[in-house]
């Protein structure tokens, strides 16, 4: 009689362990599947929302998103773009006129837009490159 009892005693703890315990690899399954899942190298950083650009940022958005998007605006996280992420600190540290210089005549894997965009488009689009900042892409 006696026995019985402490056989029901241990039944409850049992039956709450047991399920526990069954949990614990499927937990640590997920983790190390976690792990070995390529790190994403870029993040897609918002882009100024349009209210705050001028007219003329605005119109340099335009183009940049009709003409440049594809190779320099990553599309998905850890999409790497064929053309480098373009921003503010990019245009800073080549200088404007090297800037505008290759965006006329483009090199050997970026076409040229001399005949494509008028000087003031091409100044738009500059003055949109300089409200980006790409930081946390590299
Ligand atoms: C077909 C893809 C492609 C398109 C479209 C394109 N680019 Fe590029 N761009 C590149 C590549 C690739 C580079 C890297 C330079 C190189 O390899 O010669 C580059 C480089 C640049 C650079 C210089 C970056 C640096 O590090 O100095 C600027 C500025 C630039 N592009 C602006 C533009 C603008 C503005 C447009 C749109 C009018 C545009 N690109 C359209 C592919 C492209």
């Amino acid at each position: 009689m006696r026995a019985a009892l402490k056989h029901r005693r241990l039944i409850g703890p049992v039956v709450l362990i047991v399920p526990l315990l069954l949990t614990l690899p499927a937990q640590n399954g997920a983790r190390a599947e976690q792990q070995a899942a390529p790190k994403a190298t870029r993040t897609i950083v918002p882009l100024p929302p349009s209210r705050s650009l001028s007219a003329s940022q605005l119109a340099g958005k335009k183009l940049f998103v009709q003409r440049c998007s594809v190779c320099h605006l990553p599309g998905l996280p850890s999409y790497s773009t064929y053309g480098p992420p373009l921003d503010g600190k990019l245009v800073a540290s080549r200088g404007e006129a090297a800037i505008r210089e290759l965006i006329l005549h483009g090199s050997a894997r970026m076409p040229g837009w001399q005949y494509a965009l008028k000087p003031e488009e091409i100044n738009e689009i500059i003055g949109y490159l300089q409200t980006l900042n790409f930081t946390t892409n590299e």
